[in-house]
């Protein structure tokens, strides 16, 4: 564990500062933080695996109630057949290696994506992942797969007009019935790392009053104080969701 249990390392998460519900995290960078270091794309995408543990486990100390990994975006087919394939191996490994922790302190694991074009092996191992996390409530750990959130929003419409509903009947609160992020709270902050300033097709429809983050930081050099920096700045912000400030008079 890598914080004393006494103490708060983050204060940001006080009490009185507006609550990050969910989390929702663009995991970038691994390609360059390997070239800096003469490293191949795969030892990148290694030391992101191990910034991702410490992510959980940050979140889980915090209370973070959910937590959104962009893993994998469809557009990520476009790589080299063996860059995914490592990936797939990475991932593979990482949730069996963690299964056993995630369980034990009530995390519950989800997809968000198309798991139906995974290679067999990846799809098995998040099935039984999922399935041995399904009752845990501390958690849920949405891990964004095969995702793309354009054809998300797609299939959602579709999903609506094949369960025999009229399409001109279809609001935005329905819509969100039919997303893999169904039931669960919109993301109060993003967080993309490797200074892209663009979301790359995460989450269009559920961040569209998200807070974001942009940080040079490549994910593998992500720490808990890249997280606290972020989190005080989420704390600063005044959310006006299209209405007038909180501390603007509404008297004429
Ligand atoms: C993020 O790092 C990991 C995935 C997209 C799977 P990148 O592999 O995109 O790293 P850069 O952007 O090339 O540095
Ligand atoms: C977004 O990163 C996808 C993930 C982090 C999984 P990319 O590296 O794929 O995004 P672009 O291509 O730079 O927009
Ligand atoms: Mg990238």
């Amino acid at each position: 564990m890598s914080h004393p249990p006494t103490t708060n390392p983050f204060p940001a998460q006080a009490a009185e500062a507006p609550q990050v519900r969910h989390l929702a995290i663009i995991m970038d960078g691994n390609g360059r933080w390997a070239k800096g270091r003469g490293l191949s794309r795969s030892e990148g995408h290694r030391a992101g695996t191990a910034a991702a543990r410490h992510v959980v486990e940050d979140c889980l100390q915090l209370g973070i109630a959910h937590l959104t990994l962009y893993t994998f975006s469809q557009e990520n087919w476009k790589r080299p057949a063996e860059e995914v394939s490592f990936l797939f191996e990475l991932l593979v490994d990482f949730i069996t290696r963690e299964l056993p922790s995630l369980e034990k302190r009530g995390v519950q694991m989800r997809v968000l994506g198309d798991m139906e074009k995974l290679p067999f092996t990846v799809k098995k191992t998040l099935n039984h992942a999922i399935a041995r996390t399904r009752a845990n409530t501390k958690m849920i750990l949405n891990l964004a797969l095969n995702y793309s959130g354009q054809a998300e929003i797609v299939r959602a419409c579709q999903e609506f007009v094949l369960a025999g509903n009229d399409i001109a009947l279809l609001t935005p609160e329905k819509l969100a019935e039919h997303l893999y992020t169904k039931g669960q709270p919109n993301p109060d902050l993003v967080i993309r790392t490797s200074g892209e300033m663009r979301t790359s097709n995460f989450l269009p429809f559920q961040t569209a009053y998200s807070e974001y983050y942009f940080t040079e930081t490549l994910w593998p050099d992500f720490t808990t104080e890249d997280l606290q920096k972020a989190l005080g700045s989420f704390a600063s912000r005044q959310r006006r969701f299209g209405d007038v400030g909180a501390n603007e008079s509404t008297a004429r």
